[in-house]
């Protein structure tokens, strides 16, 4: 059967220029492949909810009450045998996506990986990580439950601030002031048809881009094999290892989703007029945080009469900010570097402490999200806000060069 595809595709040829690929052999290289499997999964999954879920916000009638079509199709799935485990672990993996993501994008941050001539994979891993936030926001509203109803309203909100285009964008996300007749229809296809296309697209050339460039080298093959690059080949046993370790991804995720049903849709009801106190996913409460303590009448006059109000300023000015540096940073970084090894996090003490900084902040601003349980004033929570980000820095940066010492002269340059 081989030899007979081979004749006609020459299939040999396309095994030795890929599948031979060596793959370092280092537990970080993972993090991507964890991201992978869990889009994998989301599709595979998606499917099954796409063959039942009716994208209409329409009035029917589900056991003697009036509710609209999308809300009841997600109570249908939840009865079909396995329904709603699956729709849990399609839940799960869209947070196991993100968070695999992001802890991919530090591993690549503290190791340099960023570095010329690696900008273009870091730029699309960047758009991989937006494309991910906003795909997992659009499936979000499609339950078309209390909750989803009321999440989606305060991120159309955020969208809508942004001076100038804001209204016309999230207009053309949700066909409408969200929400109307069309938002459901319209959010529905691009969750499950346009941004998994593109995700996929972007996955492709991120693949593409690595396998040209080659991976970083774990900074031990510079002592065991100095200018070679080692690893094991793509196939079998990279292949090997990575069926094993998606097997095991949907073991855990199972297991997880199973135990934990996300989101259980009869449990908020149908869309009400009372507004029930919601709080996004994880994954955007440190930005819900950063919404809670600024002052709500915070407003910047701009020219032609738009204005920058508080919600653009907490949910669009501050992430965005953090984004343009991300973009910048391998133009900005541009410091001579071993091009293929990966550089020790100890080496190079700002650039690690810099990175434990920032999930300081992200944390503490998450806490913030919370801000009415834990009974906090505004005032603490800045101040614990910037006491912590500004003291992660200096501890770390202290303990790296306390126990690793100053990097020597030629990478202290770097660091
Ligand atoms: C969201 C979907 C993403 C997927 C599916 C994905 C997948 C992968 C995989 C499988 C690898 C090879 C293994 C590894 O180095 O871990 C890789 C490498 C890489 N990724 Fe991603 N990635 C994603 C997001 C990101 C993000 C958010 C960034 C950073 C902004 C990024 C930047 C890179 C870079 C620079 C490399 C080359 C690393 C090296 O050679 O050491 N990726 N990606």
């Amino acid at each position: 059967m081989y030899r007979w595809l081979d004749e006609r595709l020459s299939l040999s040829r396309l095994n030795k220029k890929f599948l031979r690929k060596a793959f370092p052999v280092h537990h970080s290289f993972f993090l991507g492949e964890i991201t992978m499997f869990a889009f994998i999964t989301l599709v595979l999954t998606g499917v099954f909810l796409s063959f039942n879920y009716e994208p209409s916000t329409r009035l029917i009638k589900h056991l003697g009450k009036e509710v609209p079509a999308a809300y009841a199709s997600v109570l249908y799935i939840d009865s079909l045998p396995f329904g709603a485990v699956l729709r849990s672990v399609h839940h799960w993996s869209a947070s196991i996506m993100i968070a695999a993501a992001f802890l991919h994008l530090l591993r690549i941050l503290i190791s340099g990986a960023y570095k010329k001539p690696r900008e273009i994979n870091w730029l699309l891993g960047l758009a991989l990580l937006g494309l991910s936030v906003v795909t997992s926001f659009t499936g979000y509203s499609l339950p078309f439950d209390a909750f989803s109803v009321t999440a989606t309203q305060i991120g159309y909100g955020i969208g809508a601030s942004m001076p100038y285009m804001g209204e016309w964008i999230s207009q053309l996300i949700f066909g409408g002031e969200y929400p109307t007749l069309h938002s459901i229809p319209r959010v529905y296809s691009l969750h499950v048809l346009w941004f998994p296309l593109l995700l996929a697209a972007l996955i492709g050339a991120h693949m593409l881009v690595m396998l040209k460039q080659k991976h970083t080298q774990p900074a031990y093959a510079e002592k065991v094999a100095p200018g070679k690059i080692l690893g094991v080949p793509m196939m079998p046993q990279q292949g090997f290892m990575m069926g094993v370790l998606f097997l095991l991804y949907l073991a855990v995720v199972f297991f997880i989703a199973g135990t934990w049903i996300a989101h259980p849709v009869e449990v908020f009801g149908p869309p009400t007029a009372s507004t029930p106190a919601v709080k996004p996913d994880w994954y955007f409460i440190w930005i819900y945080g950063i919404l809670q303590i600024i002052p709500g009448d915070l407003k910047v006059s701009l020219p032609f009469g738009a204005v920058m109000n508080s919600e653009f300023i907490g949910g669009v000015m501050i992430p965005g900010i953090l984004g343009v540096v991300a973009v910048l940073l391998p133009f900005l970084d541009t410091r001579k570097t071993k091009l293929r090894y990966m550089e020790l996090p100890t080496r190079h003490p700002v650039r690690t402490s810099v990175t434990f900084a920032l999930l300081a902040f992200m944390l503490t601003t998450t806490l913030a999200g919370w801000k009415e349980e834990f009974g906090f004033s505004n005032g603490q929570l800045w101040a614990i806000i910037i006491i912590s980000t500004l003291a992660t820095y200096l501890v770390s940066y202290l303990i790296i060069i306390s126990y690793w010492g100053r990097p020597p002269k030629g990478e202290a340059e770097e660091a």
